[in-house]
């Protein structure tokens, strides 16, 4: 005979919420007790009894048994075992529905309050390098091609003000999370005098939740932190992508220390950032795994539907990466040099200063537009020659527009840099603003739960 049993068994993957599950089902047996549902001394008993539960597990002692099916019932099982029968008066008033949606939001929680740490450890990470250099110009890129100099401590903070509202998706994410949900029973609510807000309260939740045919049903808490992790690991994703291409020989902006690299089994020479791009890699699937949540629950009639059990694996795995990404940056930041005499050079190399050069006519009284077809016919030319905007003579800039004159050449990378100096620009003083600002966000990040 064929065993079907474990096409419904979970207890593999659920087993890392017996934190949870253990905690809920302490404040739980509490509050029978309480509020005279169950007799006190039993509810004693209960709690006592999944303390040695807990103690097992943590033990690796805990006998798991598949054939139970979830951690709810392995949890269950054995604390009769422990305590007798009146472990069964544990699950008055409950359903594995309104526990599985305390333990997901209890577990959410907990990784929201991880998560936000990690993602504050990089935005310290790109703060730290930015601080370390803060004078370096570099090119700045559009379409990937050289475009206007820039500091490089302006393109670190970029990167430090998308983790920003990362953390702010989190933070909205924990707000929604932190709703109590048990006291919904399997769908309808239950039909004893129980005490929602005590429990809230004892499991620490800023509300308890309104309706409990949603509580049940709702996984919307999952879907927003695997959003929100989604664009995180897109953020890490494009960062990845630079460090990947300022690793290069052709760029040779940065070098990576050599925990962060690994080596070619056939070409000696080689220092591949294999990190950077296995986090742009998993960025992949944790797409995935949000868009394999928002299928699940697309065709789901109110209340719980056993599918409801496939929002695990994917949810762990999400925060697993994100996690262990997010850990790698941290480390990986603020072992990366920047080959300052290299973005230097480049910052005022290839027609960089081509804009700046219109706007000096502009100053002269070109209209922008005529400007930029002066320079664009420069430009053209010293390709042509082969030679740098800068090599030129006065009599060579005069033969495209006579109001060129020796300001021509006070017209550096960091005088570009320097000019930018509105709200936002890359100005070096701005950039201190910015850094200034970046330093007090976290600051404050310090209670950020
Ligand atoms: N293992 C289940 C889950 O993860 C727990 C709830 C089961 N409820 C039920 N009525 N079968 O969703």
């Amino acid at each position: 005979m064929i065993d079907y049993s474990d096409y419904t068994v979970s207890i593999h993957y659920d087993r890392r919420l017996y934190r949870q599950d253990i905690a809920g089902s302490i404040a739980h047996a509490r509050m029978l007790g309480r509020q005279g549902i169950i007799p006190s001394e039993d509810a004693e008993t209960i709690i006592s009894g999944l303390k040695s539960v807990e103690q097992e597990i943590e033990a690796g002692e805990f006998p798991w048994d598949p054939s139970l099916e979830d951690l709810h019932m392995n949890i269950e099982r054995r604390l009769t075992e422990l305590v007798g029968p009146v472990g069964g008066r544990l699950h008055t008033g409950r359903s594995r529905n309104d526990q599985i949606a305390l333990d997901m939001r209890l577990y959410t929680r907990e990784v929201i309050r991880e998560t936000t740490a990690g993602l504050r450890g990089v935005q310290r990470a790109l703060l730290g390098l930015a601080e370390s250099n803060r004078e370096a110009l570099m090119p700045g890129y559009t379409h990937l091609q050289r475009a206007q100099p820039v500091l490089f401590a302006h393109h670190m903070l970029a990167y430090f003000q998308m983790f920003q509202r990362d953390a702010g998706r989190f933070a909205d994410c924990y707000r929604r999370a932190d709703v109590l949900p048990l006291g919904s029973g399997a769908l309808a609510g239950v039909p004893y005098p129980t005490d929602r807000h005590y429990l809230a309260e004892e499991l620490g939740f800023g509300s308890i939740s309104t309706n409990s045919m949603d509580a049940v049903s709702d996984r919307d808490f999952l879907l927003e932190y695997q959003a929100a992790a989604s664009v995180c690991m897109m953020h890490l994703s494009r960062l990845s992508e630079e460090i990947v291409i300022w690793s290069s020989r052709e760029f040779d902006f940065v070098r990576l220390s050599d925990e962060f690299t690994t080596g070619s089994s056939i070409m000696p020479q080689k220092r591949n950032p294999d990190f950077a791009e296995l986090a742009r890699g998993k960025t992949g699937r944790i797409y995935g795994h949000l868009m394999a949540l928002l299928t699940l629950m697309k065709g789901l009639p109110l209340t719980y539907n056993r599918d409801l059990q496939e929002d695990k694996e994917g949810f762990f795995d999400t925060v697993d990466t994100l996690l262990a990404t997010l850990r790698v940056f941290q480390g990986m930041l603020p072992r990366m040099e920047l080959n300052v005499p290299q973005v230097t050079r480049l910052a005022g190399e290839s027609y960089m200063l081509a804009t700046d050069m219109a706007d000096y006519l502009v100053g002269k009284g070109v209209p922008f537009r005529e400007a930029h077809g002066i320079m664009r016919r420069l430009c053209a030319h010293c390709e042509a020659q082969g030679r740098e905007l800068q090599e030129l003579t006065l009599d060579d800039y005069r033969g495209f527009c006579d109001r060129f004159d020796e300001g021509v050449y006070q017209i550096t990378a960091l005088a570009s840099v320097a000019a930018r100096d509105n709200p936002g620009g890359t100005a070096p003083n701005r950039v201190a603003e910015g850094l200034e600002q970046a330093r007090q966000l976290l600051e404050e990040a310090a209670n950020d739960f």
